[in-house]
Order: structure tokens, then sequence, then C-alpha cells
């Protein structure tokens, strides 16, 4: 059997340079939290219940965020420094054997195959440990690795302690390191605060276990883009950036067409199917699945939505938690604000908002009107300004419209409310009873012509 992971998240600080009342790890670019991100890509290499978070500022917020995984906390109360975190995690955990993998909350472009790629070079050597390390055009703000004149890693400098030469060093510790748990929870309690920043350094670990007579190995990777990690918004937003991205190619790559990719914003939990076409300044979000052979208009926000194959966003359309069958048409300019159900091939046109409502199939509501609470059965006409009085000012109330009932314009259906199947209603009826099946309900005064009148008006003005 492969030897046991455990992995460590260290997440305790505040991220002062954030600017926030919000702890760092708490941010989200990309869709999630920055700690939701390294959580998603530990598991990876471990299952969750030997995975550690170390919290600290706003820990029950930042637990609350996780919870549901099921990983294990660390409470770092005081956070005096990185080092800090592991010797208070001693005390839980320093009983795991096998191996221990370090990564910090902050850092949420780490990919899977990065910690696979650590572990797997930690497991063919017998060093005590493993540090992630990239060559940065401008490392300033990152520890540089320190290597003898037979290139043996010998230790990290940080930035504040370090001299003009050390700083040189274009090398930097990425800030993930995979150590075998022996030797390493053997040693943390060596860790001291003789440096600059007054803090337990984790870094000092390197040159702590050379000193013990155990080597340190250094795994290289090409691009430090992967490892950033985040101290303020401009680097979130950087970070936002470069996620979006990878989540845009992934989709192009299995044969969606996004449409300028730069402006399309897609959640990292996003399914879409082969054949769509995203439109410029889409915005697919949450838990939302896309199926086959759709448009997602321009400009369109579509949050925790289920579209099945053939559907058609139209522009400036919003849709959330709803569920549009295949074929349904939404927008431009529609808004489905929750709970929703477009049955196949129903059509909601532009200025039409829908709250809990059902639209039958084939059912059309194309001009200017409000939907709320509504059960609306298949092959039913919607005319322009229909509108449900779902609400009394004190409860909400359904509108049941029963196939095929044809709704004239500017209805107003004062619910709760039954129109039978088949039934007409006249245009600009105000409906207040049930109207009963193959029915016309005509709910407004007659009209009413007085001949010449006009023409007196005009006279009667020029006396
Ligand atoms: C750290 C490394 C540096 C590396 C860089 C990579 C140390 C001393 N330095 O510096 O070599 O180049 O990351 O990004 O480790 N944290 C705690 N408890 C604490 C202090 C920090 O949980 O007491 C957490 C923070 O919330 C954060 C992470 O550890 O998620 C890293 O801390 P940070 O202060 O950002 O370290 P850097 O100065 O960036
Ligand atoms: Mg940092």
């Amino acid at each position: 059997m492969e030897t046991p992971i455990a992995v460590v998240i260290l997440a305790a600080g505040l991220g002062t340079r954030m600017k926030s009342r919000k702890a760092k790890v708490l941010h989200s670019a990309g869709g999630r939290t920055l700690l939701g991100h390294v959580l998603q890509t530990a598991q990876a290499i471990t299952t969750p219940e030997r995975i550690f978070v170390v919290v600290g500022h706003q820990a029950e917020e930042v637990r609350a965020s996780v919870h549901a995984l099921g990983v294990g906390f660390i409470h770092q109360a005081e956070q005096k420094g990185t080092g800090h975190a592991l010797m208070v995690a001693a005390g839980a955990i320093s009983h795991l054997d096998g191996l221990l993998v370090i990564l910090y909350g902050d850092c949420p472009l780490v990919q899977a195959n990065t910690l696979e790629g650590l572990v797997a070079a930690q497991r063919t050597w017998h060093g005590a440990g493993t540090i992630l390390t990239a060559i940065m055009d401008d490392p300033t703000g990152y520890g540089r690795v320190l290597r003898d004149e037979r290139s043996q890693v010998t230790g990290v400098v940080e930035q504040k302690a370090g001299t003009p030469e050390q700083l040189a060093i274009r090398e930097a510790n990425m800030g993930l390191y995979c150590y075998r748990a022996a030797p390493f929870w053997a040693h943390i309690q060596d860790l001291r605060l003789d440096n600059p920043a007054r803090e337990y350094y984790l870094t000092d670990m390197v040159e702590i276990l050379r000193r013990a007579g155990h080597e340190i190995n250094s795994y290289r990777i090409d691009d430090p883009r992967e490892v950033l990690g985040i101290n303020n918004r401009e680097e979130l937003a950087a970070v936002d950036r470069l996620l979006r991205q990878r989540k845009v190619r992934d989709l192009m790559l299995a044969g969606v067409t996004i449409e300028k990719p730069e402006t399309v914003t897609v959640d990292p939990d996003v399914t879409i199917g082969m054949d769509t076409i995203v439109e410029p300044f889409a915005q697919v979000l949450g838990n939302t699945t896309i199926g086959e052979n759709c448009r997602v208009g321009a400009c369109s926000i579509v949050r925790d939505s289920e579209l099945g194959d053939d559907v058609q966003v139209g522009p400036f359309t919003i849709i959330g938690t709803s569920r549009l069958e295949r074929g349904a048409h939404a927008g431009p300019f529609a808004r489905l604000r929750m709970a929703n159900h477009l049955e196949a091939g129903a059509h909601v046109g532009n200025f039409v908002e829908l709250k809990k409502t059902r639209l039958g199939a084939g059912s059309k509501a194309m001009h200017l009107a409000y939907l709320g609470d509504s059960e609306i059965g298949g092959g039913v006409n919607v005319g322009a300004g229909t509108i449900s009085c779902n609400f009394d000012g004190y409860r909400k109330h359904t509108t049941r419209i029963g196939n095929g009932a044809f709704i004239g314009s500017n209805s107003t259906l004062v619910a709760p409310l039954a129109i039978g199947d088949g039934a007409y209603l006249a245009a600009g009826s105000v409906v207040t009873d049930d109207v009963p099946a193959n029915a016309l309900a005509v709910g407004r005064s007659r009209q009413v012509n007085k001949e010449d009148w006009a023409r007196k008006r005009r006279e009667l003005a020029k006396q």
C-alpha cells in the first residue's frame, strides 16, 4: 500500500493587505472561495478526513464555508506565523504517519497534477522533504531558495530577512511542501522567532532538518503563475481572470463555442453540452447545467439552472434556479427570477418576468408580462401586458391556467384564480372569478362610440 497522505491547509491569517473585514481565504475568485479551490485540489491526493484546515481569523465563517466537505479543522487562536500554524497542528495530527503535504489557503491556482508531481517526487527519494519552487522574473515578496555549491537546497530566506545577494536569487519558494511526517514532527518545536518579523517561519524547517542531517529536495515548476499567492485585491482580480480563462478553455476544448471568451464568466461546477454557443459577456453561474446545441445570449446571466438541449436564451436575459426543457426560448430581455419551469418548446419573450411559474409545453408569453405563482398548461397564449396579481398584501396566491387557453392582452388575473382549458379572456379584462373551460370571460366595461363628438369639441374650442 502507498504511504498515506495528510494535508494541512493554512488559512488562519486575516490577510492585512486585502484591506477587508473578511478573512482572505473567504474572498472569491473564479466562482469559489480561495480556500474552496485549494480544498478541491487537495482532494486529488487524499481523502477529506485526512485534510486539516488551520483556521484563526473568522474561524467560524471559514469553517462554515467548507464544513460540508467533511474535512478537519485546527484552531490557531493567535497567528504567530506559518510555522506556528504547524506547531499548533502538531497536537492534533502529529500521530498521522506517512507523508505530510502543506498548502497555503491563499494559493487557489494550484493544479492537481502539480500536487501529484510533488508527492511523486518525494516518494522516489529518501530525503525528509520536497519544496515546490519556481524561477520568477520578479520574486519580490517570496521566500528565496538557498542552495550550496552542490546545488542542494539548504534553506529559504524570507524577503524581510534576506541580504541583497540573497534577494537577487530568482528561485522562489511557492509555499507548497511535502514532508515525511516523522522527521517533520520530530523537529517542529525547534522553530524560533529569530527573524525581523518575529514570526515562526515554516520555511525555517528546511534549514532545521538539514542541520539534523536530513536532505531536502526541490520540485521545480515551469510556470510560477500557477502558485500565485493572493495578498491584495489586484492579485485577486488577476487570479480570477486566470481561473475564468481555464474554465472557458476547458469548455471550448470540449466542444462549446465561446465568443469573445475573455468577456465570459463561467463558474467551476457548470457543465455545458457540445455545440452550444455562449455569446460575449454572458455569465453562467453556480450549479448550472446546459445541454447541447443551445445559445446563451450576450450579457445574459444564468444561475443555478438546468437547460435542456436546443434551448435559446436571448441577450440580456436573467435566469435563476429555473428549469428550461428542450427547445424552450427565453428573452431577449426576460427575467426568470426563481423556481420556474419552461416545458419543451415554451417561449418567453422580452420584458416578461416569471416567478415560481410553470409554463407548459409550447405555451407562449412573448411580451411585457408578469407571471408569478402560476401553473400554466400547454399550448397557452399569454397576451402582451398580462399581469398575475399573486399578492394580496398579506399572502401569495396561485393562478391556474388550463391547456390551450387564450389570455387576451392586458389581462389582470387576480389570484387565487383558475381558468379552464380552452377558455378565452377578452383583452383588457380584470378577472377575479374562475373561468370555466371553453368560456369567454369579459371583465371590462363595453366601448361606447359617441358620434361626431370630436368635431363638436373642436368647434367649441374655436369660439
Ligand atoms: C509565504 C512563505 C514564502 C513563500 C510565500 C508563497 C513563510 C514564512 N513564507 O510567505 O516563503 O514564498 O508564502 O506565497 O511561510 N497563515 C496561517 N497562520 C499564520 C500565518 C499565516 O494560517 O500564523 C496562513 C495565511 O492565512 C496564508 C498562508 O498561511 O493563507 C501564507 O501566509 P502569508 O502571510 O501570506 O505568507 P507569505 O508572506 O506570503
Ligand atoms: Mg502570502
